[in-house]
């Protein structure tokens, strides 16, 4: 029985090793000079085959439930270090999660979007429809249809982006006018906001890309009357409050009378800065009756129909309203300053 006597020593010795081991490397060592390959376990039972034959169930178990037991307190010691040390691991990294979170930040809508979505909502309510046009226009929407033949002047006043194919980017809304004729025809109400384009020097009062809102109404006997109702209903929702505007003739081939609807420059109070060029009254809504030829040229009869038309300028009408003196700020996207809004 020397087989059981060393077999009851190593799981003795063995067990004592792994009850002291303070750390998974010494219980590692001592699992394996105990039952590794090369271990004492190994090396006892190459003594199995001296064994008599009726000694060997005897011993084949006792040698099975050592090393079974062994193997067993093993894992035990092992996971029960690794519990540790996760638990180690978690007092270092944990967290308070009752902190409150930095969140998502929250956006807000461009200066020029909120004021669009309130004229909308105005205008909306007045019976207009909101229409949406190309930017990349033909030449024929963004001038000819608008009583702006090839060799008139006024092509010149607007400082066109050409494309190779013929086309061009939109200098203004109006042609969105123009649409909106030819696709539902009269009594129309429709407003069009949207991106313009011009080949302008840039400078603190221009951009070459900009925001305009376009309105028009055709029924029966609108007059300047009622052009001036709506462009008073349309300044009083946006401000909130009073502005001194005037009126003086404006020229424009699509209107006839045409106007210029001037506001007092509300950056400097009418005193002169760079927003109003020093002359304290900013150019904002030119407007105006719809010139018989704009209405003949999208198949509408003009002594039966007449109506108004007014450009709003968006992109100003925001810095107005913001006290922004510098256009460039709008689109330079600057998150400090978009935050304001
Ligand atoms: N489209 C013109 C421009 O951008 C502005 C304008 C003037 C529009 C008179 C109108 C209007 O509808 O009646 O310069």
């Amino acid at each position: 029985m020397v087989v059981d006597t060393s077999l009851e020593e190593l799981r003795k010795a063995t067990l004592a090793r792994f009850a002291s081991a303070t750390a998974l490397d010494e219980l590692e060592e001592a699992r394996v000079q105990a039952l590794g390959r090369k271990g004492t376990l190994a090396a006892i039972s190459k003594n199995f085959g001296k064994l008599a034959p009726e000694e060997r169930a005897h011993t084949g178990k006792l040698l099975n439930a050592v090393k079974n037991e062994l193997e067993a307190e093993y894992e035990r010691k092992k996971a029960a270090f690794e519990r540790e040390a996760l638990a180690q691991r978690l007092s270092r990294e944990w967290i308070d999660v009752t902190l409150p979170a930095p969140g998502i930040r929250p956006g807000s809508l461009h200066p020029v979007t909120q004021i669009q979505e309130e004229i909308e909502d105005l205008f909306t309510s007045l019976g207009f429809a909101i229409l949406d046009g190309p930017e990349v226009e033909t030449e024929e929407h963004n001038f000819d249809a608008l009583n702006i033949p090839p060799t008139h002047p006024a092509r010149d006043m607007q400082d066109t982006f050409w494309l190779t194919n013929g086309h061009l980017l939109r200098t203004h809304t109006s042609p969105v006018q123009v649409r909106g004729m030819r696709k539902f025809g009269p009594p129309l109400r429709m407003i069009a906001p949207g991106r313009t384009f011009r080949n302008e020097e840039v400078d603190a009062s221009h951009e070459h890309t900009f925001y305009q809102l376009e309105g028009m109404m055709i029924d029966r006997d609108v007059s300047v009357a009622n052009l001036i109702y709506f462009m008073k209903t349309l300044l009083s929702g946006v401000f909130h409050r009073d502005v001194t505007v005037r009126l003086r003739p404006g020229y424009f081939p699509f209107v006839e009378p045409g106007f210029e609807l001037d506001i007092q420059c509300l950056i400097c109070g009418g005193s002169g800065c760079s927003v109003c060029k020093q002359s304290g009254w900013v150019e904002l809504l030119p407007c105006g009756l719809i010139h018989p030829n704009v209405l003949r040229l999208s198949n509408i009869d003009p002594d039966e129909w007449s109506g108004f038309a007014f450009g709003l300028g968006l992109t100003r009408l925001a810095m107005m309203r913001y006290g922004i003196d510098d256009i460039r700020q709008l689109q330079g996207g600057d998150l400090r300053f978009l935050n304001q809004f």
